[in-house]
């Protein structure tokens, strides 16, 4: 044990900021040293150093990777808390590259921030950054709700590892998308990169479609065949839908993770290969271990870094960054003008479930630039599958289904929480924003479709706490 208390240097323009890390590092028994610039931080890292740096990321004058860079280039191996209110991705990796240790976004959470200082400092030196930046393009992941930030922070403290990770989440949620993020941010962005929808190829097949075969190993087998793990050697290998392989594959697949080698079909000489697995399912995988639908070993050594894509109605604050985003892509495709969003369809859009996640709202883009007849999209112009017209109870069916599978899937869950307290809320809230989306707002007519008094909406929308 180190008898010396921690010593901590907190570099940030915010006084707030500043005085709520002191007390807090203060608190846990560290010693701290603040600067509210860069400049006096390197005169006095010329003197002195600490045991770890926190520092924001923009303030006037140097920048936070400027502090990353100093500290990399002096040598000193000392591990750096990057804090930011402008979390995105690239700026995260950016922070990673530089040799940062974690990555945290404001507003954070004090105690977070204190068991950061422990786990970067018991990390102590860490090796220089020396690989290159990838120079592939990044695919732009959109979120800034908090799950999204999640993602980005692993990816983040992911990138200079080969790590095996598990992408688990609902159908159209991104998970591809987070794989390939993954790999473009590894040591092994500059590798192959090879995909494999394991329930696109016929169950007879995929053995061979993995692992290869020799020539003559089956019926139809003309010629010697690699494998998909063998052209992801020294890359990475992207194992989709695995929730869907058959036992037998499961046993396989197991094997070649636990060894690193593997026979191609019908072949007699095991092949060696280095391959990072990251593998994505939309089914609940634990669920499937505890029904013996999926090997409990494979799922451990599949499971060693989790990352869940969140359902786009839990991060409805991205709806609108993702429609502007979308609907410029599909404007640009079409070469058509992009079209903007009128605030009574925004709250409609808002509202919507979309059961289809993002990739909805991509094919919804599309579909709008080219049915909505003005230059704005307006409430009228939303069709009932995405939440707009007339849709009543009785003719959607699908409402009632989505509620019973959701009901049943919370049940199967054991979610604590009773089902109406649950769904309650948000069966009021759907109603309330789209009758205040019709009524462009009007607060008494959306009553009087709510089928309410004024003030019982008032009050509702008070307790629900909705943000109009
Ligand atoms: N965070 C995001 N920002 C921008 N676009 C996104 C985001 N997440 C997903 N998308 C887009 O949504 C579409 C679906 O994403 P993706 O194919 O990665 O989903 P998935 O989870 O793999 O779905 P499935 O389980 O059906 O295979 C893609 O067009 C992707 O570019
Ligand atoms: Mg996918």
């Amino acid at each position: 044990m180190n008898a010396q208390p921690l010593n901590v240097w907190v570099v940030d323009d915010d006084a707030a900021v500043r005085w709520v890390l002191e007390k807090a590092l203060q608190g846990a028994g560290m010693t701290t040293r603040s600067f509210e610039h860069a400049e006096p931080f390197f005169a006095a890292l010329r003197e002195q150093h600490p045991d770890v740096v926190v520092t924001d990321v923009r303030m006037p004058g140097a920048d936070g990777l400027e502090v990353m860079r100093r500290i990399e280039s002096s040598g000193l191996g000392l591990p750096v808390i990057v804090i930011t209110a402008h979390a995105d991705l690239d700026s995260a990796v950016a922070a990673y590259r530089g040799g940062a240790f974690e990555y945290l976004p404001k507003p954070f959470d004090v105690d977070e921030a204190v068991a950061l200082v422990w786990r970067a400092a018991r990390a102590g030196l860490r090796p220089a950054a020396n690989e290159p930046v990838p120079s592939a393009v990044i695919p732009q992941m959109i979120g800034q709700a908090p799950a999204m930030q999640e993602v980005f922070r692993t990816i983040g403290r992911l990138s200079r590892s080969s790590m095996t990770v598990l992408i688990t989440g609902e159908s159209g949620t991104g998970k591809e998308l987070v794989a390939q993020a993954l790999h473009q941010h590894s040591p092994r962005a500059t590798k192959p990169f090879v995909a494999l929808n394991t329930t696109a190829i016929a169950a007879e097949l995929l053995e061979s479609e993995l692992f290869g075969h020799e020539r003559g190993a089956f019926t139809g087998a003309d010629s010697r065949r690699v494998g998909r793990f063998e052209q992801a050697h020294t890359g990475t290998l992207f194992l989709d839908e695995i929730g869907d392989m058959s036992p037998a594959l499961q046993t396989r697949l197991l094997r070649v993770l636990a060894e690193g080698e593997f026979y191609r079909v019908g072949g007699q000489q095991p092949i060696r290969v280095d391959v990072r697995v990251i593998a994505a399912t939309n089914q609940d995988l634990a669920a499937a271990v505890r029904e013996s639908r999926f090997r409990e070993d494979l799922f451990h050594r599949l499971n060693v870094i989790h990352i869940v894509t969140p359902p786009l109605r839990e991060r409805r604050e991205d709806i609108p960054l993702l429609l502007d985003h979308y609907l410029r892509e599909a404007a640009r495709e079409l070469g058509a003008e992009p079209k903007a969003v009128a605030s009574d369809a925004l709250a409609l859009l808002r509202g919507f479930e979309w059961p289809g996640n993002v990739r909805q709202l991509v094919n919804a883009c599309r579909r709008l630039t080219v049915t909505a007849p003005g230059p704005e999209i307006q409430a009228a112009d939303i069709p009932e599958e995405l939440g707009g017209g007339t849709a009543t109870l009785a003719g959607s069916p699908e409402w009632s289904n989505g509620l019973a599978r959701w009901a049943d899937q919370r049940l199967e869950r054991g979610v604590d929480q009773p089902l109406l307290a649950t769904a309650l809320p948000e069966f009021e809230k759907a109603l309330i924003r789209t009758a205040l989306a019709r009524a462009h707002g009007q607060r008494q007519e959306a009553a009087r479709l709510l089928g309410w008094g004024r003030n019982t909406l008032t009050r509702k929308i008070r307790e629900l706490q909705l943000d109009l």
